[in-house]
């Protein structure tokens, strides 16, 4: 089977700003990937790259074996984006049920409504987070730590195989972050693939599989334990940190 995402000699610049520079990169099923990186390290950016939203300079990406631009079974990755919760509108009184019916939409034709087959969908993806029972609510009237789930909801709601989340638990306690970073170790022993970029290394430790550290470069991709015996590698995520304490 090929890899799932298969990255090669990826450059990408904003204008003159040279942001990914030869990334290669191989995730496989199964993986559960944490991507480490100081701020403005291109961590979101090598993300859009992957979901087609931004287009490289050089070099490719492969989906599931074929090359991006002939991709176009979209639902089979979930996507998180980084600060959802942050974009909640505080009045506009959009309801669960209806965010994570966004998740499908990928999947339809026009006229896009939601038949009973999708509400069965969104129901269960719903389940799956524990909060199915408040689908009918506004979503500006849950916690940082609901909205959390219901984006995850919206981003698995197609049954993708691979879920991409970027900084999915910035502004959540981390009582929540826990409980949040276990429901993704259950999700992927159940065979889901994930890629997550994470400030939280400490709390994820007990699920992650594999780390990438970025810096324009991809300065390491390798084992989670790998990772945790090299100092040089500690040391990258702690000068990291003090980056993140600046802000
Ligand atoms: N839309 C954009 N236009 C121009 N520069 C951008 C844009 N988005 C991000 N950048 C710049 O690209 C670099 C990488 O950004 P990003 O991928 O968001 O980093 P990270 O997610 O690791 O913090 C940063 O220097 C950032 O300021
Ligand atoms: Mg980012």
């Amino acid at each position: 089977m090929p890899p799932l995402i298969q990255i090669k000699n990826l450059y990408f610049s904003y204008g003159e700003h040279l942001v990914l520079e030869d990334i290669n990169l191989e995730i496989k099923a199964g993986d559960f990937l944490a991507i480490l990186g100081p701020n403005g390290s291109g961590k979101s950016t090598l993300l859009k790259l992957i979901l087609g939203l931004l287009q490289p300079d050089q070099g490719e990406i492969y989906l599931f074996g074929k090359p991006l631009p002939k991709f176009d079974k979209w639902w089979l990755l979930g996507y998180v984006p980084q600060r959802a919760t942050a974009r909640v509108d505080p009045v506009f009184p959009v309801t669960v049920e209806e965010v994570v019916g966004f998740g499908l939409l990928a999947r339809k034709r026009f006229p896009r409504f939601l038949n009973s087959q999708d509400r069965q969908a969104i129901r269960k993806a719903l389940s799956l987070v524990e909060m199915e029972s408040f689908h009918r609510r506004r979503l500006c009237e849950l916690s940082g730590g609901q909205q959390q789930r219901v984006f995850i909801a919206r981003a698995i709601v197609s049954e993708p195989q691979v879920l991409l989340l970027d900084e999915p638990t910035t502004g959540v306690d981390v009582a929540t972050q826990e409980k949040f970073y276990d429901l993704l170790g259950e999700f992927n022993q159940k065979g889901l693939t994930i890629v997550i970029v994470t400030h939280d290394i400490g709390i994820v430790n007990k699920h992650v599989k594999q780390v990438a550290c970025l810096n324009r470069r991809l300065v390491y991709h390798g084992t989670h334990e790998e990772f945790c015996s090299s100092p040089r590698l500690k040391e990258f995520v702690g000068e990291h940190h003090l980056v993140i304490h600046r802000h």
